[in-house]
């Protein structure tokens, strides 16, 4: 399978960093925010990325990534998104780079410990996403599950009000070549962008979304909060290794 690192947008709720450079490109850590979900790609034996980008700094991603070999990437290219028009449209411009195989999604602002190689593995067709209790569902999309059969979601809402559960639907995704037919459907929600959730509840409307629990740690690092949160989970993980702890 191929990978994707979604690492466009503005960055414009982490100003006045975002001034400096992309988003993406901010420490966690010792290393470049956009590092973290491309060895989570390559841990899962993904060694041919794509990454979008855009805004004023995109061109500082060529500087840190090169071609990606330091990283254990065979092939590395990348994709320009103008504007902010939302994921499903950065995701959208992969469909060349997918060339009618699956596709394993990772949000460029996401880090995680977890491995994902067996669902990779394991993928077939359909839609999978990866779920994590947190203590902040309204931040994120949230499952509701069907009360009869708590394996069961019936819908995935996005940043709702009032939670119907306290998962949040992570920013990792496995697809299979038809999400790029879904995205040509989807209308843009309320705070004018596609959204990624409208996606997945197309996939729950046939039957076609599947999901699974995320092992270990995993974080947005879109706020102040959880870029701080981030850095100091990988800091503290990152130590305790080097100390034989
Ligand atoms: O982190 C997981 C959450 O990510 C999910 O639970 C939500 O369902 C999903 O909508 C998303 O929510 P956010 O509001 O946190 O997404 P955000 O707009 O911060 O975008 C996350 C990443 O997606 C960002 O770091 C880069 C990429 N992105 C985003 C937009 C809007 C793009 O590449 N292009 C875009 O236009």
């Amino acid at each position: 399978m191929k990978g994707v690192v979604l690492a466009g947008g503005l960055g414009t709720r982490l100003m006045p960093l975002t001034a400096a450079t992309n988003k993406h490109l901010l420490p966690v850590y010792d290393q470049p925010m956009v590092f973290y979900p491309i060895q989570t790609l390559v841990r899962a034996g993904i060694d041919e990325v794509l990454v979008v980008t855009g805004g004023p700094h995109a061109g500082h991603f060529l500087r840190v990534l090169k071609n990606g070999q330091e990283l254990g990437l065979k092939h590395l290219e990348f994709a320009f998104q103008e504007g902010e028009g939302g994921i499903p449209v950065a995701l959208s411009l992969a469909a060349d780079f997918a060339d009618g195989g699956p596709i394993a999604v990772v949000l460029g602002d996401n880090t995680t410990d977890a491995d994902i190689a067996g669902a990779v593995r394991n993928f077939s067709d359909g839609a999978l996403v990866f779920l994590k209790q947190v203590s902040d569902p309204r931040r994120f999309g949230v499952p509701e599950f069907d009360p009869q059969d708590k394996t069961k979601i019936v819908k995935i809402e996005e940043k709702p009000s009032f939670p119907k559960s306290d998962f949040a639907v992570t920013g990792l995704y496995l697809y299979d070549n038809q999400v790029f037919d879904i995205i040509k459907t989807l209308k843009p929600s309320q705070r004018g962008e596609l959204e990624i959730t409208d996606v997945n509840n197309f996939y729950l409307s046939k039957g076609r979304l599947f999901w699974s629990k995320l092992d270990g740690f995993w974080s947005d690092a879109g706020t102040f909060e959880s870029l701080f949160y981030s850095n100091q989970y990988w800091a503290q993980k990152k130590l305790a290794v080097k100390k034989g702890l």
